[in-house]
């Protein structure tokens, strides 16, 4: 198994080009199921859930193709994707699949919407707590879908296809919204989907489906409103740049003092997580290559932060800013609602020096004036980027451990932090 060993104590200085979104780019892929024609996706990031879900989506009967690099493009660059459900061979996703990434569970609403039926294993648990799918089949069921749990396979069907309605989420879900569009994006009527997510690669993905031939209006506001149609074409979509990767690469440089232009970055995607930082002590201005993020000098400002559904802080940047929080001067508190479980970082983290106590569903944070290096064991994708992040600020060396979490979500990690000056590398093995 790789590892990464990190030798703390360099500023970062340079440029990272920021990939296209892991979190828009498995819908967008999924959204394939829905026509039996060619969806060509750019600016596809390299990460291994992108190759799994390949595999799973090849064993519906799914092509995928990748395009050939262009003149002038370097290994940063996405890649392009011509993805063909021409014809759907199996509705069946197998337990071992889904069980090894969650998001694939939403093939469900493609299949269904196109084919009639799926049959789908449900996804069971995984590192950050149980992660239920109840939300997704109630919205299935609104529109029509008969629905049987059977030997931990969800059996949907709609033999008649399936009929617009009324989805009221009872709490914020983004793989329900996802869900809930696909599905109704295929279904006879109109579809009003209420406290819909709002997140920006929920409206990329609509964006998408619109491209297809969808009609769908308020992607990205809380009602959004689906009207059905019977068949769905082809398009080219370039997926939105990754702004959970945007703010780690923020938080890294706020960690360790100086200054880095983040390629490609958009601030809009990631407001509320900037303005946290600005009160940390980083200063930000967007230009018309993407986002510079620079800390010269100053003490970290210690921050009180709630994780929350888009534009709110959000979870998949709370182990990172806890990494943060450590050197901050002075007492800092993260309070995370969206998952339970999900602190399994803090153990790690305490291993460097850190402070932190836990009681509930808040950390409060002691800041203080050192890290020191140590090895430690990644569990979860964003829990072990916040192991990076408090390494490449800690006195002497760190070794990274199970590193196969980071390649699921940050493509060519070390390659983008070395290139500023991290003194960072992949052992292999
Ligand atoms: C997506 C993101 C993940 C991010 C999360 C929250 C992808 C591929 N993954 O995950 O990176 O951390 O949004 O921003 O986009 N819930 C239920 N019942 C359900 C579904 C969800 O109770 O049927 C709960 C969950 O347990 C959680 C909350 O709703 O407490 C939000 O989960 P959800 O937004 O659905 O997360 P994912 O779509 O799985």
């Amino acid at each position: 198994m790789d590892r990464i060993r990190i030798a703390g104590g360099k500023r970062l200085n340079g440029s990272i080009p920021i990939s296209g979104a892991k979190n828009a780019t498995l819908p967008l892929m999924i959204a394939s199921l829905l026509t039996d024609q060619t969806l060509i996706l750019d600016n596809v990031p390299r990460l291994a859930d992108v190759g799994l879900l390949q595999r799973i989506l090849s064993n519906h009967g799914v092509d995928v193709m990748t395009g050939g690099k262009r003149p002038g493009e370097t290994q940063y660059d996405g890649q392009t994707l011509h993805i063909s459900a021409e014809r759907v061979i199996d509705t069946t996703a197998p337990y071992e699949l889904v069980s090894r990434m969650r998001a694939s569970f939403w093939v469900i609403a493609p299949l269904l919407a196109r084919m009639g039926e799926a049959k789908v294993s449900l996804p069971g648990g995984c590192a950050i707590g149980t992660r239920p799918v109840d939300l997704l089949i109630m919205a299935l069921e609104r529109l029509g879908a008969d629905i049987d749990i059977d030997g931990g396979y969800v059996v949907a069907r709609a033999k008649n296809g399936l009929k617009g309605g009324e989805i009221n989420f009872p709490k914020v879900t983004v793989g329900g919204t996802h869900t809930a569009l696909m599905a109704a994006a295929l279904a006879n009527g109109t579809t009003v989907i209420e406290n819909a997510a709002r997140e920006p690669e929920i409206k990329d993905v609509a964006d998408c489906l619109n491209k297809m031939g969808a009609k769908i209006n308020g992607a990205g506001s809380s009602q959004i409103v689906v009207e059905g149609v019977s068949k769905l074409n082809g398009a080219r979509h370039r997926v939105l740049p990754d702004r959970i990767e945007t703010g780690t690469y923020a938080m890294a440089v706020a960690m360790t003092g100086g200054d880095v232009m983040l390629e490609n970055a958009r601030a809009e995607l990631l407001q509320e997580g900037l303005d946290v930082l600005a009160a940390a002590g980083l200063e930000y201005n967007e230009t018309n290559r993407g986002l510079r993020v620079a800390r010269n000098g100053g003490a970290l400002k210690p921050v009180e932060v709630t994780t929350q559904p888009f534009p709110g802080f959000p979870t998949d940047l709370q182990a990172q800013l806890m990494a943060l929080m450590t050197c901050a001067s002075g007492t800092s508190r993260i309070t995370e609602t969206i998952f339970e479980n999900r602190f399994m970082h803090v153990q790690e983290l305490v291993r460097f020096g850190a402070r932190i106590q836990l009681d509930g569903e808040t950390a409060t944070i002691e800041g203080v004036d050192k890290l020191k290096g140590a090895p430690v064991m990644a569990t979860d994708l964003r829990a072990s980027v916040s192991l990076v992040i408090a390494a490449l600020a800690a006195d002497g060396e760190t070794m990274v451990n199970r590193v196969y979490h980071l390649d699921r979500g940050f493509e060519r990690l070390e390659d983008k932090l070395s290139a500023c000056g991290a003194e960072i590398e992949r052992i292999v093995g």
